[in-house]
């Protein structure tokens, strides 16, 4: 029967923890949970959850992962522990991997995730920062490769903000070799630092395209993903960018640009009919729920990992 292996990093911070063997290590065992051929027991191991922006998907889907698991979680709101009142990360760090066996973690900066990963004497995983979402990317390619079996040939273009969705997206594709363009309006580009990671990990840095075109992007491709133009903690920027990201929808007509087959992803909360229609999320390309179920059968593979 197939077993979790020990990953070479204790912490999942950044898609660029894992290396492609250990990636598709995880899809396996992830595919393996979702089709009840595999069955982990954790023996009440414990995962705590501290999550500074609101969360439905990674949050219950964290919960969910654990008891199946046969664990349990402790959700360690900010506003009702001492986080809230402003603890220092090393303080509640130290005593939280006491009690904890796991610590997933959702906040605005990348750096206090990885103060907590320093002074954590257990596991720590990025549940989403400001920079990256790498349990979503996890869910994202398990999804791609229930659709076409392999990742081959794949061409998977993001339309929309260069954020945490898409750097995960793009770091982990490139960790797959994966073909990923981007579409952003100038201005939006992914980060400088992941674009230059990315292509040290390609065999063939052609295979990562940064544009402005979403029509050029799309064309032909295999996967269309979108995210929200505003993330959480850019509220006030949400007029600015509704106009900057005007012609960035993903519509019937974008996705007639793609390959016939294109499947549309989504890391949802969705604002419908801005970064995506109605009618596009509810068609038959639509791979949308099931993405989000992935995120669930992804973490439990990530999960039987760390606590191996
Ligand atoms: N995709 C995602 O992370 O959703 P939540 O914000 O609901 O967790
Ligand atoms: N880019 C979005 C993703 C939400 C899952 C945000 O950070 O709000």
């Amino acid at each position: 029967m197939l077993k979790p292996n020990k990953l070479a990093k204790n912490n999942f911070l950044s898609s660029l923890d894992l290396s492609p063997d250990e990636v598709l290590h995880i899809l396996e065992l992830a595919s393996n949970f979702k089709n009840k051929k595999l069955n982990i027991d954790l023996n009440n191991k414990v995962l705590g959850l501290i999550f500074d922006k609101s969360s439905t998907r990674t949050r219950v889907s964290f919960q969910v992962a654990m008891s199946r698991l046969g664990g349990t979680t402790i959700d360690l709101n900010p506003t009702t522990s001492q986080i809230g009142r402003g603890e220092p990360i090393k303080d509640t760090a130290r005593v939280l991997s006491r009690y904890c066996d796991v610590i997933a973690i959702r906040t605005f900066d990348h750096l206090d995730l990885e103060e907590y990963a320093k002074w954590s004497t257990k596991p720590v995983i990025n549940a989403l920062t400001d920079l990256e979402h790498p349990c979503q990317a996890l869910a994202d390619y398990l999804t791609i490769h229930e659709e076409f079996f392999d990742f081959k040939d794949v061409v998977l273009t993001f339309i929309g903000d260069g954020n945490n969705v898409a750097h995960s997206l793009i770091l982990c594709g490139a960790l797959l070799g994966i073909e990923v363009r981007i579409a952003c309006p100038k201005g939006y580009e992914p980060n400088p630092f992941v674009i230059k990671k990315a292509r040290e990990i390609y065999n063939n840095d052609n295979l990562l395209k940064i544009s402005n075109d979403p029509y050029t992007a799309a064309k032909g491709s295999n996967v269309l993903y979108t995210d929200v133009w505003s993330s959480m903690g850019e509220e006030n920027q949400k007029e600015k960018k509704d106009t900057d990201f005007n012609g960035f929808t993903i519509n019937s007509d974008l996705v007639t640009n793609a390959d016939k087959d294109a499947i549309i992803l989504h890391c949802l909360p969705a604002y419908r009919n801005k970064e995506i229609t109605d009618a596009v999320m509810e068609s038959e390309n639509s791979r949308i729920f099931q993405q989000a179920e992935n995120r669930l059968h992804a973490q439990q593979g990530l999960l039987a990992c760390l606590l191996s």
